[in-house]
């Protein structure tokens, strides 16, 4: 059966583990698995580091990307999901989405023949993950048994960067304001998947005590414009600033998948700081994207 990524939960932990050993391969290595081949990346939303990331790792790995708006193919306005999804598989190795509802990427994955990439939904974002994932072994090491800790809105980054954490058998705290957090089954479901621990908290301080990773994301996701001035004052005490990194682990980083709202979810004194690796992050979302699509395609 075709193998998709829309959630990082589709991986093992075992095949989490070889993506991020495949993202540090030189491309040479990886042996061209879209040679000929075109893929299809649509995009119902912005997107700077996921459009460029992904149009440059579909090109390492020999192939053509095609990008279309998502108002031009018109997702069940057009034509139904399913008729865009048997018809590009005709012309695609591979079919990338990044779309408001998190069915759309199902749909697609389910009537298409060839993998199916979400690149951001409602529910979440598996590229970002993979990249965090990298981007904190490459500054910490072995994960396991450390600690990351995310401030800010439980949400599609959030819940991407939970999943990863946990099967790399990571301590994981949120911190997040009631009504933007993570219910009880849901803490239980990211336990599940191997977190050496699961906490959530309301004050930021106690997740981010000790952390050796600290993440936020914005408060205000694509979508959720019209909530802008309700969400920020939700989010209030909840910025990541110098004061609390101060009382994470005198090691730790920073980390935002960006775009960032200096002076909202994070200080500019802490994003531009010492601590922040926020753009060798973003520069490994090229390098887990090569790694997810290549794994896909059947690269071992
Ligand atoms: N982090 C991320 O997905 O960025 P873009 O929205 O710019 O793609
Ligand atoms: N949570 C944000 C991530 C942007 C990359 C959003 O969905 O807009």
């Amino acid at each position: 059966m075709t193998r998709s990524f829309l959630d990082i939960t589709d991986l093992s932990g075992d095949e989490a583990r070889l993506v991020l050993d495949i993202a540090e391969r030189p491309i040479a290595e990886l042996g061209r698995p879209l040679e000929g081949q075109g893929a299809a990346l649509i995009f119902e939303k912005p997107s700077n580091r996921t459009r460029h990331s992904m149009e440059m790792a579909v090109v390492q790995l020999g192939g053509h990307p095609v990008y279309t708006r998502g108002e031009e193919v018109g997702f069940d306005i057009r034509e139904p999901v399913e008729d865009i999804g048997k018809i590009m598989e005709g012309y695609h190795g591979m079919i990338a989405a990044r779309v408001f509802s998190h069915s759309i990427v199902e749909r697609l994955a389910s009537s298409a023949n060839v993998p199916v990439v979400n690149m951001l939904s409602d529910k979440s974002h598996p590229l970002q993950g993979l990249a965090d994932a990298l981007t904190m072994r490459q500054c910490l090491g072995d994960l396991a048994g450390r600690t990351v800790a995310y401030v800010g809105d439980y949400n599609n980054v959030s819940r991407s960067l939970a999943e990863i954490s946990a099967m790399l058998g990571m301590h994981i705290r949120l911190a997040c304001p009631t009504g933007f957090d993570a219910d009880g089954a849901e803490l239980e479901r990211i336990l599940l998947q191997g977190a050496a621990s699961v906490q959530q908290f309301t004050r930021p301080s106690e997740a981010v005590a000790g952390a050796h990773a600290v993440h936020t994301d914005t408060w205000v996701s694509m979508g959720q414009e019209d909530d802008k001035e309700a969400r920020r004052q939700a989010f209030e005490g909840f910025q990541v600033d110098e004061a609390m990194m101060s009382v994470a682990d005198p090691t730790a980083v920073f980390m935002h998948c960006l775009p960032a709202y200096r002076g909202f979810e994070v200080s500019g004194s802490v994003i531009d700081g010492p601590q922040s690796v926020v753009y060798q992050q973003g520069h490994n979302r090229m390098h887990s994207a090569r790694a997810i699509m290549a794994y896909l395609l059947g690269v071992r």
